[in-house]
């Protein structure tokens, strides 16, 4: 069967594994924050953190994209292709959906700090899953390498 290659072992797959074990760090301190008392500063921590987010998914994203790594994928698992086509697809919902929290977030809360809170856990959460679906294939990929260089 078509393994990954060294292409995406070697460059993408590190690449994106790591970048998904660093966005994971950054999706469990919003999480903390979202599970904090609003103070003061709050807004203005969860803003800055949501920038942050906003920056380093839109990179990550291009990242895998750039990379070919859906692509790679797809030649790899052919029976995830539609798996893949909707990750591909959820990449720009995600943005959209992350600046539309954005813009919810200033200059105040829309609709009361417990309302963006419970909007932005859903988006971390659906984050989280597109993020793991991606590593169950990754893995899934991997294996199969491993599997065919051994044959
Ligand atoms: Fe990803």
């Amino acid at each position: 069967m078509a393994g990954l290659g060294s292409r995406t072992v070697g460059k993408a797959f590190d690449a994106v594994t790591t970048e998904h074990v660093q966005l994971r760090a950054l999706r469990d301190e919003i999480a903390a924050l979202l599970a904090a008392r609003p103070d003061r500063r709050w807004r203005k921590t969860l803003a800055a953190r949501l920038q942050e987010l906003s920056g380093r998914l839109a990179g990550h994203f291009a990242l895998e994209e750039k990379a070919g790594l859906f692509e790679d994928l797809e030649e790899a698992l052919p029976e995830a292709s539609r798996e893949c086509a909707r990750l591909r697809a959820d990449h720009p919902w995600l943005l959209a959906h992350l600046e539309d929290l954005r813009d919810r977030l200033a200059p105040e809360p829309k609709g009361g700090s417990e309302a963006i809170k419970a909007s932005l856990r859903t988006f971390l959460e659906e984050l989280a899953r597109h993020e793991e679906r991606e590593n169950a294939l990754l893995t899934q990929a991997a294996e199969d390498d491993e599997l065919g260089a051994v044959d």
